[in-house]
């Protein structure tokens, strides 16, 4: 099947598979389409139909509150194809070029679950065919179990990694988390699609790095951090890591963060902000390579980063309260181009 895109750079064609979603068609294919969560919340991937019968998937999705349904628009990551069609893009869409691998539909085996915390967990999966991906991108997850999919970052980077490996936060009466925190998911084959994601590291461009995470929004970060650590990235430039939780009790990833910390002390610096309690002295004892501040996170970065803000490129990730938080500081007050901030919305 044909799916034409008209876009503001002209138009482009693929082909895709009945019932395929056309924004992954599009994407693995190399198209440049328009996406920022792939799973159907932020509105970007909207596009308007101008020929054919794509179905809807997801008819709840949030998306949908950005699109005029009365006008034939749709979100691309919640359609599927059903036969030739046409679609409006109000962006511009090149084809190829990208930074980047396309994405692929692969499979893998849920290999090991961890508890961090109380509502935190670690899993790893076990792909089928090994994958090439840019630390701070993530994947598509779907498991039979659970409808539609969830997005999920890396925590772990390697290039051409056989094992991806995330950190999930389980949400209140999520049907994903409950899923996984419900019983032991080792075992469970589950669908993957990617990578996907722009909030991307790349060393050759030779910034300092800001990186902001709230909660599992430390996920990309750590793959950012893994990816700096094994090319000694900062033997010589500098990194400030600002890591925001609750409380102590809701700390994880504490040894990994020291390690990093204590490997490069004179230009990593990692600070933990806990935004709902003063920190107790023993966890600044035991964690002697690290920062503790009490605040919100961006709060904190934004006191903290005060009159450093030159030849950086910052990275957040977390919950959209928090990102859209970090994002005013970083426009607002540390005045970084647009081109200079990356950051995934968890929501
Ligand atoms: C780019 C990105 C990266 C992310 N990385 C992480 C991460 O590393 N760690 C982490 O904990 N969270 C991450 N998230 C959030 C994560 O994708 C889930 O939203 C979260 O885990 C809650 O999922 P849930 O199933 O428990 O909750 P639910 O409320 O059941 O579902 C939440 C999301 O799942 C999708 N969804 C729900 N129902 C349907 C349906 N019927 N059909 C199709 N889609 C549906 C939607 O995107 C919805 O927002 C990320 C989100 C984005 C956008
Ligand atoms: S990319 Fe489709 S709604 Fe976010």
């Amino acid at each position: 099947m044909k799916v034409t895109i008209q876009s503001k750079s002209g138009e482009l064609s693929f082909e895709c598979e009945v019932g395929e979603n056309l924004l992954y068609a599009g994407l693995r294919n190399g198209l440049s389409l328009p996406y920022e969560c792939a799973t159907g919340t932020c509105g970007t991937c909207r596009a308007r139909v101008m020929e054919g019968e794509p179905e809807i998937g997801w008819s709840e999705a949030p998306g949908l509150s950005y699109v005029k349904q009365e006008k034939r628009e749709v979100l691309m990551c919640q359609a599927t194809a059903q036969g030739d069609c046409t679609l409006r893009v109000p962006a511009k869409v090149a084809d190829g070029g990208g930074r980047g691998v396309a994405p692929e539909y692969g499979t893998g085996t849920i290999a090991r679950v961890e508890k961090l915390t109380h509502d935190v967990m670690v899993f790893a999966v076990d792909l089928d065919t090994p994958m090439r991906f840019d630390a701070g991108q993530f994947v598509v997850v779907e498991t039979g179990a659970v409808p539609g999919g969830r997005a999920y970052s890396m925590i772990n980077y390697e290039d051409g990694a056989a094992v991806l490996e995330f950190v999930v936060k389980q949400k209140p009466d999520g049907r994903f988390s409950d899923w996984l925190f419900g019983d032991d998911r080792t075992g469970e084959t589950v669908r993957i699609f990617g990578p996907l994601g722009r909030a991307t590291f790349h060393p050759e461009e030779g910034k300092n790095v800001l990186c902001i995470g709230g909660g599992s929004g430390i996920a990309g970060i750590m793959s950012i951090l893994a990816k700096a650590a094994g090319e000694g990235y900062f033997s010589d430039r500098r990194g400030y890591v600002f890591f925001g939780v609750r409380t102590a009790e809701d700390t994880f990833f504490m040894d990994e963060l020291s390690a990093h910390a204590a490997a490069a002390p004179d230009n990593l610096e990692v600070v933990v902000a806990l935004s709902d309690e003063d920190v107790p002295p023993a966890l600044e004892r035991k964690y002697s390579a690290l920062t503790f501040a009490t605040g919100l996170v961006h709060t904190v970065a934004a006191e903290r980063m005060a009159g450093r803000w030159d030849d950086l490129i910052a990275y957040v990730a977390g919950p959209p309260p928090m990102v859209d938080g970090a994002l005013r500081m970083l426009i607002i007050e540390a005045r970084l181009p647009g081109t200079d901030i990356r950051y995934d919305k968890f929501g």
